[in-house]
């Protein structure tokens, strides 16, 4: 079957604040003679970065009691040492422009009655350096002002060409081990397309999608790693899944809507159906880091007992007009939150891996960049300090920006048979395949495979039994290249990304941040060394 060939002088994979706000500076500062190609499979705003809650750091001059070394130090922590200093040194220092940018292109971050910035607290923070949208609508605010500048602003919607509902559904990549481009897959017309460019942008976003409780849409699958991984991009910490601590845990409902880290920033507090609140004899109480939190939720759990976030402790006034979208969604679901306790557990909620990358996003591939959360800068080590996420999309956007603003964006004609074998695999009707799966039933299985074997306490069993149903579900898949529906190429790239998070949590045998070996044979390193004494393997406490 003849398939449609395009070229553009970038290609940007994904439409969350990484994707766009990279798709505007491009626009804005570098001369591109192709233009740009947006590829999103949902609609253009649905992504991780819109429900995005508690806010993004700023490390403003302007906020006395921080500063950017203190904000360091907290990252360090945080993510138990194995963050790389150069790195949180640079996104730290740059954070300041990257609020003003923000603002420059229409976000309006939330202010007091002086018109001040209103800073907020958040785990393992030590001081309140979090500015937020709307209360708790950070994320959403965010990509409102960067999809209204992308579709509306003349300069920079001319350079941009938006395809929605299109999957990435392979990496173009030669045997020089250059990018050359995609091939991409309109999922309500069927249609396959190569695209050339001379760059290529992952920015995909997470992994959530894998678990059975995650705080994640449904879109984050994971693509954009399964790209690189099938294509041999390095790859980097996948063992370090962040469970955030309080999603809202109703009977019979498995989806997990977040109750944003702020509210414990504002006051509220853990509290167990003993009418204990546990978190109390921790160092930093409620606030700390929020793998601590959540294997001290977890041993909750997994001792029979029920735990509730307690925020009648924050004024009813305050907590509606900081937190407007929990107080709606607790109050659709009969919790009134001036009086009822919010029943939560943890769920999945950000990858801390990915495709190893620079600041910039360069990748082990040339021409191939990933940026926000499928990247791994190694921003966050084992455990991400709250809000640095945003920060991290902006700020490595823009330095992938700056690298290419002297780079020649010429496309090259150059296919190799590498490449041609590629086109194939999408072309060729022989190579179809007929099989009909149920993808919805085979992504759910893998869920609960991750989420028992491979969740917040890992042991050398567990994984290994993970491996075996994974590989199992992957024969029934008969390992297709090109999928039926948009639902098949998910369940592909998610055993793939299924076996890099098995195989990563295999080789460390410590335990250390996100990742908890129960059969850890060596100590708890760093941060954890304060609660080693009353670790004791799956009934961890805080
Ligand atoms: P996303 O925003 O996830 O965007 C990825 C895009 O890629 C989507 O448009 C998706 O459709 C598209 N895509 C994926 N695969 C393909 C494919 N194969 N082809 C085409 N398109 C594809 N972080 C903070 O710093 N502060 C917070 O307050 C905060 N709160 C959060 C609250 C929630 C509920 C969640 C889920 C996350 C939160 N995070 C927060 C984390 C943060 O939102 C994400 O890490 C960040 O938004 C990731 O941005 P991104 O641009 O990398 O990816
Ligand atoms: C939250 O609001 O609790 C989420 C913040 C984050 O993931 O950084």
């Amino acid at each position: 079957m003849p398939m449609k060939h395009s070229t553009y002088s970038v290609i940007i994979i994904g439409s969350g604040i990484a994707g766009l706000y990279a798709a505007i500076k491009l626009s804005e500062t570098v001369n591109l003679p192709d233009g740009i190609l947006l590829l999103t499979k949902s609609q253009l705003s649905e992504c991780n970065s819109r429900y995005a809650q508690g806010g993004i750091v700023g490390v403003l001059p302007e906020n006395k009691p921080d500063s950017i070394s203190l904000h360091i130090a907290d990252t360090i922590k945080a993510g138990c040492g194995l963050c790389d200093f150069n790195v949180v040194k640079f996104i730290s220092e740059n954070s300041q422009y990257a609020i003003k940018d923000l603002m420059k292109y229409g976000v309006e971050f939330d202010r007091n009655d002086k018109n001040e910035l209103n800073f907020t607290l958040e785990g393992a923070h030590s001081v309140r350096r979090i500015l937020h949208v709307g209360g708790d609508a950070t994320g959403y605010g965010i990509e409102k002002a960067l999809v209204n500048k992308v579709k509306n602003d003349p300069v920079i919607s001319s350079n941009i060409t938006i395809y929605e509902q299109t999957l990435a559904a392979d990496l173009l990549v030669d045997s020089k081990n250059k990018c050359r481009g995609v091939i991409s897959y309109n999922s309500a017309t069927k249609e396959y397309e190569t695209v050339y460019a001379p760059v290529t942008i992952l920015a995909t976003g997470g992994t959530g999608q894998i678990y059975k409780y995650t705080t994640n849409p449904s879109v984050t699958t994971g693509d954009g790693l399964a790209l690189g991984i099938r294509a041999n991009a390095k790859i980097k910490d996948m063992e370090f899944i962040q469970f955030h601590p309080t999603a809202l845990s109703l009977e019979n409902d498995d989806s997990r809507f977040l109750i944003s880290e702020s509210v414990r920033g504002e006051g509220a507090k853990l509290i167990n159906d003993k009418g204990e609140y546990f978190m109390e004899n921790h160092p930093q109480k409620d606030l700390a880091p929020r793998d601590v939190v959540a294997r001290a939720i977890y041993s909750q759990l997994s001792r029979g007992n029920r735990v509730f976030l307690d925020a009648t402790l924050i004024e009813i006034s305050k907590f509606k007009s900081r937190f407007p979208n929990i107080y709606k969604n607790c109050m659709d679901n009969g919790i009134d939150v001036t009086k009822d306790y919010i029943p939560v557990s943890p769920a999945a909620h950000y990858c801390m891996g990915g495709i190893k990358t620079e600041i910039n996003g360069k990748t082990s591939i040339d021409n191939l960049y990933a940026i926000g959360e499928v990247a791994c800068t190694s921003l966050h080590g084992a455990n991400r300090l709250a809000s640095n996420s945003l920060l991290e999309c902006v700020v490595s956007a823009y330095e992938l920006v700056n690298t290419l603003s002297n780079a020649n964006l010429q496309p090259s004609n150059l296919i190799d048979e590498k490449i041609m074998k590629t086109i194939k695999k999408y072309t060729d009707d022989d190579l179809e395949s007929n099989d009909e799966t149920d993808a919805e039933e085979l992504k759910q299985k893998l869920k609960n495979i991750m989420w028992e074997n491979v969740g917040i306490i890992r042991t050398e069993s567990s994984l290994l039994r993970a491996l075996s149903e994974v590989n199992k579900l992957n024969a029934v898949f008969n390992e297709k290249d090109k999928c039926n529906s948009i639902e098949e190429y998910e369940f592909r790239n998610m055993l793939y990304v299924a076996k890099s998070i098995i195989s990563a949590a295999m080789a460390r045998k410590e335990s250390i941040g996100a990742h908890y070996r129960a059969d850890s044979i060596k100590p708890l390193p760093l941060n954890d060394k304060k609660i080693e004494d009353s670790a004791d393997g799956a009934k961890v406490i805080a």
